[in-house]
């Protein structure tokens, strides 16, 4: 079996990637600090799967941690890194605590990569490289705009490394994946999205004001120059973006990659509305949402949607789940975690 890493295996993608991953026949090993998830979601992943990942609990800022992790493993194959810190706005507040994690652990995994007999690596990074694009939808050469904040330049950052890295040593092997909106949860409501404290994310805000932990959800803006007022977004279900993990190191594993640093949008190509969400939620859910019309958020782009061609045609992965199929697995989860019939 090929092993594989998943540094941040327990988060929200982390996790749905590992089920994909295990139910394909790789062995994962899990990294993570449990410092935004929960070491219950090992037993999600186990009772979807049949079957335990290893797991370490590793803080990757500690890079003599990780560099006696890689030696104990070093018959790992392929590395899909998650880890990181993901709150704009958080990181606004705290930008050195967002440029250590996220790109000081970046560097300790690639150092440790580069030793390994096989060095593949994938990259998490995002949409937000794009700012406010001047086409939709978004190709992969759009050009990359000045960041709105010290996330979203981490993962710019992030990307420039690797890029630099990839010039200096041929044997390294990466993909960057830019995802748009990911939503939704597993079908089996065995795993999904836990946000801590007040969801700053448009979907688990929904579903937490449906299991009426909220009030009412406040809509950011229906001045903007869209058809309803409201912006767009591309919203992507967690487990077809988890399935383009599995496609993308499988890419790497075949030596299928053109180049050895490559790029790719995650998304469906279909922008939605935040009055398209909320509906497509009521729709699946059969419940009314409480919403009421805010300002505009700060750094809230208008509009955002993938062109997936690259993606589609060189991965060879299309999203197939539906903005509905996500709205419904997302309220499962909900109901599942709040105890709601
Ligand atoms: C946000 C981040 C982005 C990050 C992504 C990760 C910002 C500005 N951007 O994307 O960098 O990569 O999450 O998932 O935070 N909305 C409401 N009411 C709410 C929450 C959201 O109307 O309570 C609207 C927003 O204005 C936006 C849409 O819903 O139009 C989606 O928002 P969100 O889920 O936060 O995602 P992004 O802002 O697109």
């Amino acid at each position: 079996m090929k092993k594989v890493l998943v540094t941040g295996g327990l988060g929200f993608i982390g996790s749905h990637t590992v089920v994909e991953l295990q139910q394909r026949g790789f062995e994962v090993v899990i990294i993570d600090d449990l410092s935004n998830s929960s070491i219950n979601v090992l037993d999600g992943i186990t009772a979807i799967t049949g079957k335990a990942p290893l797991f370490e609990k590793i803080d990757l800022k500690e890079k003599t941690d990780v560099e006696a992790f890689f030696e104990k493993h070093g018959d790992i194959m392929g590395v899909i890194h998650f880890a990181a810190s993901k709150a704009v706005g958080e990181s606004v507040e705290k930008p050195l605590l967002y440029y250590e994690n996220n790109l000081n652990t970046l560097i300790y995994m690639l150092k440790s990569v580069l030793k390994l007999d096989v060095s593949n690596f994938i990259f998490s990074s995002s949409c937000t490289v794009y700012g406010q694009a001047d086409t939709m939808p978004i190709t992969e050469s759009a050009p990359i705009k000045p960041a709105e904040s010290p996330y979203g330049n981490t993962k710019q950052i992030g990307e420039e490394i690797i890029r630099d890295t990839c010039r200096a040593y041929s044997h390294l092997n990466t993909i960057a994946l830019r995802y748009f909106n990911p939503i939704g949860a597993h079908a089996s409501a065995k795993i999904g999205e836990l946000p801590i404290g007040v969801p700053q994310n448009l979907v688990p805000f929904i579903t937490q004001t449906a299991a009426k932990l909220r009030k009412e959800l406040s809509v950011f803006g229906n001045d903007y120059p869209t058809p309803d007022g409201t912006c767009i977004r591309d919203y992507i279900h967690v487990v077809d973006l988890a399935k383009a993990h599995v496609v993308a190191l499988e890419r790497l594993l075949d030596g299928k990659n053109v180049s050895n640093f490559e790029i790719f949008n995650l998304g469906t190509g279909k922008g939605s509305s935040v009055l398209e969400a909320i509906q497509a939620f009521e729709r699946v859910s059969g419940k009314s949402l409480p919403y009421k019309f805010a300002p505009r958020r700060e750094g809230d782009v208008i509009q955002a949607y993938a062109d997936t061609t690259k993606a589609n045609e060189v991965l060879g992965w299309k999203a197939s789940l539906t903005l509905d199929d996500a709205m419904d697995s997302a309220w499962k989860w909900e109901r599942k975690i709040r105890n709601i019939g």
